[in-house]
């Protein structure tokens, strides 16, 4: 039986876990990085189809690109992030999928993708966007900060970062150590009535 992690891992997944408003200059190794990753890649998605892909962005060339696509509010954001991660929808996630599922159960798939037409869309949206989720989730898990964006030109990062693939961007994530004086007030949430109801 498995029990709930401690409340000040909770205070630092969740309730105390800010979108920042400023970086530090602490720097991001790249093993934080590929352990983020490692950390991420179990997250579950339907049929454990993996569609996201992501491209991180951290030279001052691949900053200066992807900030010029970006609306002009950020722009400074993203140069001035220590690391900043596309996150993408792979339209041809099919491809992979013999590495990631059993072998009997390959042609299940393929076919329902076949059959129903936008599924192969919406799967790679709805898991994708998952994915994304579960990336935030495990940089707040190994201390790190994350100001994720959609303000930016979705056709523009996709010819710039994605030419040739059947790569779509969906939304951009900065890491790093947040300067937590800069953060705005934080703002309220729904509750649960609010939110939902029981059936
Ligand atoms: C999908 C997504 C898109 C966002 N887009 C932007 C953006 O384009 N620019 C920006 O400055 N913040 C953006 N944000 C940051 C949110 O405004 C922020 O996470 C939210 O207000 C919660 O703040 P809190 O974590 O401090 O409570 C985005 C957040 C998410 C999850």
């Amino acid at each position: 039986m498995k029990i709930a992690l401690a409340p000040e891992a909770l205070d630092q997944l969740f309730r105390t876990a800010r979108t920042p408003n400023g970086w530090t200059d602490t720097p991001l190794e790249d093993e934080m990085i590929y352990q983020l990753y490692d950390l991420m890649k179990w997250g579950p998605t339907a049929s454990n189809t993996c569609p996201a892909r992501f491209v991180w962005v951290r030279s001052p060339e691949g900053k200066s690109l992807l900030a010029s696509v970006a609306m002009p509010p950020n722009r400074p954001k993203i140069l001035a992030a220590p690391l900043t991660v596309i996150i993408g929808n792979d339209l041809g996630f099919s491809e992979t999928l013999p590495k990631l599922v059993a072998p009997e159960r390959v042609p299940m798939v393929l076919g329902m993708l076949k059959a129903h037409e936008g599924m192969t869309e919406s799967m790679a949206m709805r898991n994708g966007s998952l994915q994304g989720a579960y990336l935030i989730l495990a940089a707040r898990a190994l201390g790190l900060d994350c100001w994720p964006m959609s303000g930016f030109d979705n056709a523009g990062v996709d010819r710039e970062f994605f030419a040739g693939t059947q790569i779509q961007s969906n939304f951009l994530c900065s890491f790093g150590y947040a300067d937590t004086q800069a953060v705005h007030p934080r703002s309220p949430r729904l509750t649960f009535a609010e939110a939902g109801r029981f059936a």
